[in-house]
């Protein structure tokens, strides 16, 4: 229990702040005093942030919305960012990273949606273990996915938990008064399981400029649905698509199925996409090159696949990772020389001393790496 009050310690926090700006800072041990400071209560720290759950709340079969209130040392998220979290289980620390529902103002409550999945650890402890009144350790949020300027028509492109960054854009929008045209397809296999739907479905209703399709997997005989994956023919009915600018987020697969379709349509004015699996890849990404990691000063056999981070990785480097799908920027790193390709843009570059992020990009001849 906190022996001190949220409000008292949420005064101190910026006291704090300044205080390792000053001369006095190199007295202070950021790990010691967080130990001690920790008995008055969770979230007095020197910088690490700490946020008490407020509510968990069902959206859908299989997803718990979970709504977290963070100390003041917590900077606010944009829509599209993300932000790492971490827990504790059974003495091990665990790190994922999740994107808040809503754009989130500096002392504003932040709200994630976790979905349940086969195995996954984080994810069933939040769901099973986590109470109301606990806090969890956040980071700051971070990332450039999302609205960047809105253009005569919007469309929103989601499938399975790819709907929480859409969703914090579209409250943004909607709060900016949702003047412009916008669509949502929105993917699932069962409307049941689909995360605020019913709350898409009232958005949705009142802005009359703005078109939601749900399009199904696995369910049959919902009224307006759309069946079946992502094609061309989902999207024949938005005609002209080349003022739009579209936003995607889902898994991998689904990321590459709307930049396909999308092509095939002619284009989009712009094309951003978030996927939230790792990269998946074909037989066809095998043929050989050679990878030179500079700082190591060694030169290595690779393959067109898998991820230059995995390629490291095997290689017997440690280069610094965290999602390891292209939403935290942990793994980014100089690239001196070569061509290698975006894998969730299908991007191809040979710029050299540029940055990439390491566990979306593959080689597609020789490169050499700053690691
Ligand atoms: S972007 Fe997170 S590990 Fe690469």
């Amino acid at each position: 229990m906190a022996l001190l009050p949220t409000s008292l310690v949420n005064f101190a926090l910026p006291a704090l702040t300044a205080l390792q700006r000053s001369p006095l800072a190199g007295f202070l041990r950021e790990s010691v005093f967080d130990y001690y400071a920790g008995w008055f209560h969770p979230q007095l720290t020197l910088k690490r942030v700490f946020a008490r759950v407020l509510a968990k709340q069902a959206q859908g079969r299989d997803t718990v919305a979970i709504t977290l209130a963070p100390s003041a040392h917590w900077l606010g998220a944009l829509a599209g960012q993300h932000l790492p979290l971490t827990v504790e289980i059974n003495g091990v620390r665990h790190t994922r990273y999740y994107s808040p529902c809503a754009a989130t103002r500096r002392k504003g409550l932040l709200e994630i949606a976790v979905k349940r999945s086969e195995g996954g650890l984080v994810s069933n402890w939040l769901h099973d273990q986590l109470k109301v009144g606990d806090y969890l350790e956040l980071g700051q949020a971070d990332g450039d996915f999302g609205l960047k300027s809105v253009g005569q028509h919007q469309l929103f492109l989601a499938a399975g938990s790819g709907i929480t960054p859409i969703l914090a854009m579209l409250r943004s929008l909607q709060q900016q008064g949702g003047g412009a045209e916008v669509t949502l397809f929105y993917y699932g296999r069962d409307a049941r399981d689909m995360a605020y739907l019913p709350e898409l479905e009232a958005m949705f209703s009142r802005m009359p400029r703005w078109r939601l399709q749900l399009a199904l997997t696995g369910q049959t005989g919902r009224d307006g649905a759309l069946q079946g994956r992502l094609c061309p023919a989902h999207l024949s009915s938005l005609g002209e698509l080349s003022q739009t600018e579209a936003i995607a987020c889902g898994s991998f697969g689904f990321i590459q199925t709307v930049r396909d379709t999308l092509t095939a349509l002619g284009g989009v004015a712009s094309l951003q996409v978030e996927a939230f699996t790792p990269p998946v890849f074909t037989q066809s990404d095998s043929q050989p090159v050679t990878l030179r990691y500079a700082r190591a000063q060694q030169s290595k056999a690779g393959t067109g696949a898998p991820t230059l981070l995995a390629q490291a990785e095997a290689h017997g480097l440690k280069p610094a990772s965290g999602c390891r799908m292209g939403i935290c920027n942990t793994c980014t790193c100089k690239k001196i020389s070569g061509v290698v390709r975006d894998l969730q843009t299908g991007q191809l570059s040979a710029s050299p001393n540029e940055s990439i992020r390491l566990c979306i990009t593959a080689p597609v001849g020789d490169v050499t790496l700053d690691l």
